[in-house]
């Protein structure tokens, strides 16, 4: 459920005609509505209530600082993969200890700069991170709270790009291996085993992986506190998918996830993590763009729009689909005809949609693609000198512009040309 519904014939935003934020900011632009933030964090929140746990943001899905105040403001811990991440995190307001700092190529520096602000803990991801964390925490006089990163050997039965629990992934140690790799750092004065980490990928639209996937951090649960270790902790990640495409059978809601921990790791008097990004932020919010021409083709048409793969890549890169409706609710009743979504970037590649049915439009009608809050503005680029869209947030009747589209100059002047030149 979301906030993004027709009214009187229009598309708004909460209480917000969507046309009112195009007519003020400039297509294309990306919106999110405070109220599905909110209400996704607390599907998450309840799902796992009676048991201890935290909700930590994976803010990688949608990272702009507003919404991790809000997060922040709900009690949601954060799931940062970077420096930069980890910095953005901290000027929101969150407080080191609710950070989780997971990622498979964490540098000194960014170890150094959590250990010094704080940090709840670091997944580690590989043998020779362990030790260099070890170094690390040794030179500052401190103990890093970690787990381990297992890799369970499940098939997530998502895209392949976004799968990451299989043994061929990058991500992770084999599970097999997992309690010498504990039994080292037993052995290392720099780091305190807090607990076990398990991520096995995105956009999963079945739970039976993730049975799979707790069933063996169960196990592995009790083999490594037979081994003498403190396990308090289990981080199960995130990856619960959303429905993109109405119709579509929609995949399981948080509360069969949180009974689905409760079952099979409710009685191991852990505290449980979990790091949901996607179904936080995904269908909170909606990229809108302009058509700029309607152009006959050999057998269809071409619905050219001001957005583009490098303000949305996700169709260009993993071939996913995303709704796309009108802004002005169509006739009802008119009859609907194919079209191929295009954006103007000289690709192929920049194309949104192919035969996609809609009701007819004409240059300068609204369109918004729908659950696009979820890896849209945060994987967007500057390609072709297009600047970053805006973003914008929507609370009831209020929005505001929470990241300004640069101007020309500014993207310009960020280079430098040498004198030798
Ligand atoms: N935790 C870890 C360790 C992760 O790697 C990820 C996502 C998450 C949590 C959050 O997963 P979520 O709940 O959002 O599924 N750009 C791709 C998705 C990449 C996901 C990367 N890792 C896309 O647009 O589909």
């Amino acid at each position: 459920m979301d906030h993004f519904l027709y009214r009187d014939g229009e598309l708004y935003a909460e209480d917000v005609p969507l046309a009112e934020i195009a007519a003020q900011v400039g297509t294309p632009f990306y919106v999110y509505s405070h109220a599905t933030l909110t209400r996704h964090f607390t599907l998450f929140d309840e799902a796992l209530s009676g048991m201890d746990h935290l909700v930590c943001y994976a803010m990688k899905a949608a990272s702009n600082q507003a919404i991790l105040k809000i997060m922040a403001g709900l009690g949601a811990g954060m799931d940062v993969v970077s420096g930069g991440e980890y910095r953005r995190a901290v000027a929101a307001g969150v407080p080191g200890d609710k950070i989780v700092f997971s990622g498979v190529g964490k540098t000194r520096e960014e170890m150094t700069l959590a250990l010094t602000h704080g940090v709840r803990q670091f997944n580690l991801e590989s043998e020779p991170e362990m030790e260099v964390l070890n170094e690390v925490a040794l030179s500052l006089g401190v103990v890093a709270p970690v787990t381990v990163r297992v890799n369970p050997d499940v098939d997530a039965k998502t895209h392949a790009k976004i799968a990451t629990g299989k043994s061929e992934n990058k991500f992770g140690i084999p599970i097999a291996r997992a309690r010498e790799v504990y039994a080292r750092i037993a052995q290392l004065p720099g780091l305190k085993a807090v607990g076990i980490d398990v991520h096995i990928g995105s956009q999963l639209t079945d739970l039976e992986p993730y049975r799979l996937a707790f069933t063996k951090v169960a196990e592995l649960t009790d083999s490594l506190r037979a081994d003498g270790h403190d396990i308090i902790r289990l981080d199960l990640g995130g990856g619960l998918g959303i429905p993109y495409e109405r119709g579509n059978a929609a995949p399981p809601l948080p509360v069969e996830y949180g009974a689905l921990v409760k079952e099979v790791l409710g009685d191991k008097g852990v505290e449980i993590e979990i790091e949901p990004g996607r179904l936080i932020a995904g269908n909170a919010g909606l990229m809108v763009s302009k058509v700029i021409y309607v152009k006959k083709g050999e057998g269809r048409d071409f619905l050219i729009i001001d957005g583009a793969m490098n303000d949305l890549v996700r169709p260009a890169m993993y071939d996913a689909h995303h709704d796309i409706v009108p802004v002005k609710e169509a006739t009802p009743g008119v009859e609907q005809q194919p079209y191929d979504v295009v954006g103007p970037v000289c690709e192929t590649g920049d194309t949104f949609a192919k035969g996609r049915s809609l009701a007819p439009l004409v240059a300068g009608d609204l369109v918004a693609f729908r659950s696009a809050g979820a890896y849209g503005a945060v994987m967007a680029s500057e390609y072709n000198t297009r600047p970053l869209i805006p973003e914008v947030l929507v609370k009831g009747d209020q929005f505001e512009v929470i990241r300004a589209r640069p101007s020309f100059e500014e993207i310009i002047n960020r280079d430098t040309i040498p004198e030798w030149v």
